[in-house]
């Protein structure tokens, strides 16, 4: 196939800005209600979580995230579970930190780190939407809350490595005579900044191990990148890596799989407006308030199709509450899509589908050894290998989403 030589990807010579080793994480469902088809049930389904996790593990995942709301399950006693049921997989707790003083945080973490050998990772949601904090109390402004978790992130560590008793009077937080505490399995525990607020690069980029993203276009996420690395450079310490989340959508063929995306999209799309899939129902139908969720409208907005795979519609037909931009294709082409995204720098690849525990196994099977046998091969000959040039998805002249979908 020929390709047009500003095809990224389609020269042998690896970027400077390419991570050399790329780990995979995917979301943790507790029951088998999806978007397609919601059930109504807000419970955990023990069966079928236990099935959820240890297939994320068999597929080769390295990490699952366990998400946080006001009315979701406890992410904690929910990742404690995920260690007792896995060997190898790292649960990523996420945590408000309006919900729980510091040093229990701490205390919860190390504990976790402790039960599950070293596998704990916290991620820190400053919270996105001031009605969905005010459920638990939070009155906190958004640069306010921010304010916070930059104390908070201080404490966790102190408290991780102190070896005397402290004492603190911040501004959020004050206390006397505590510790040492109890200490991680590990050194630390790493800790990953979620959002988009220009204080969630401040803070991601001076204080952060991981800085989080949803699915943008390519020289957007580029651009963002390059910003933490500044923050982090003028701060002097080592820059976060990059987490970067997709909602695939694969099929045989690049054709089958733009059918099923157009087919996703309205089915979604319906669910989001009968309100009919838990997390949805808190965010709502009104302009977001998180940056991140504003973001992904505008490139909806703007084009629905962005690079080699990304595609927008369902996070416009979503309100993008969520991760929700998707990468469509073929595996080949959206292992080549995410390797789009490792040549910027991202070394943490979050995928997840709509069809949840068959994406997941699927994903397993098909993509990620891809992405990786592209990185080893780097690894082997420092050349780029021929995933990219061989799979342009949307890159291709004439590339069309509607007549590829039979939507025209
Ligand atoms: C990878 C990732 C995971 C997230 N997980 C959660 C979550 O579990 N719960 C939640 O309320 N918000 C979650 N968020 C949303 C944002 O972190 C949240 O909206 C943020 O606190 C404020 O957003 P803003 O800075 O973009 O305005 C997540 C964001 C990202 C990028």
């Amino acid at each position: 196939m020929s390709v047009p030589t500003q095809t990224p990807g389609s020269d042998r010579v690896v970027p400077p800005t390419a991570a050399r080793r790329v780990e995979f994480i995917s979301l943790s469902h507790l029951n088998p209600s999806t978007e397609l088809e919601p059930i109504p049930t807000r419970g955990i389904d023990l069966a079928y979580f236990r099935r959820y996790v240890r297939t994320l593990e068999e597929a080769g995942y390295d990490y699952t995230l366990l998400p946080y709301g006001s009315s979701s399950a406890d992410s904690f006693v929910v990742a404690s579970a995920v260690g007792q049921l896995t060997e190898r997989i790292r649960p990523i707790v996420a945590v408000r930190p309006n919900t729980a003083f510091p040093l229990v945080v701490a205390q919860q973490l190390a504990t976790l780190d402790q039960l599950t050998e070293g596998r704990a990772v916290v991620h820190l949601i400053s919270g996105g939407n001031d009605a969905e904090q005010a459920r638990q109390g939070d009155y906190l402004a958004k640069e306010r809350r921010y304010a916070r978790t930059s104390e908070f992130i201080e404490l966790l560590r102190r408290a991780w490595t102190e070896t005397e008793s402290f004492s603190h009077h911040g501004e959020f937080y004050r206390f006397d005579g505590f510790g040492p505490g109890f200490r991680p399995y590990g050194d630390t525990i790493p800790i990953s900044i979620g959002g988009q607020s220009d204080e969630a690069f401040e803070i991601g980029g001076r204080q952060a191990d991981v800085f989080s993203f949803w699915g943008e276009p390519l020289a957007d996420i580029r651009a963002q990148i390059e910003r933490v690395h500044a923050i982090a450079d003028a701060a002097d310490r080592p820059r976060p890596r990059i987490w970067v989340t997709f909602r695939p959508i694969i099929d045989r063929t690049d054709q089958l799989a733009w059918r099923k995306a157009y087919d996703y999209a309205e089915k979604i799309g319906a669910t989001f407006q009968k309100g009919a899939y838990g997390r949805q129902q808190l965010i709502g139908k009104d302009a977001p308030q998180n940056v991140g969720s504003q973001r992904a409208l505008e490139f909806a907005s703007r084009s629905e199709v962005y690079d080699r795979a990304l595609w927008t519609r369902t996070a416009a037909v979503t309100n993008a509450g969520g991760a929700s931009t998707a990468l469509v294709g073929t595996p080949e082409t959206v292992a080549a899509a995410i390797v789009d995204y490792i040549d910027v720098g991202a070394d943490l690849v979050s995928i997840r589908g709509y069809d949840t525990l068959a994406d997941a196994r699927d994903y397993g099977r098909y993509v990620l050894p891809l992405v990786r046998q592209e990185l080893a091969h780097r690894e082997a000959t420092g050349q780029r290998g021929t995933l990219q040039a061989d799979h342009p998805g949307a890159f291709a002249p004439g590339f069309d989403a509607d007549a590829l979908a039979g939507a025209r």
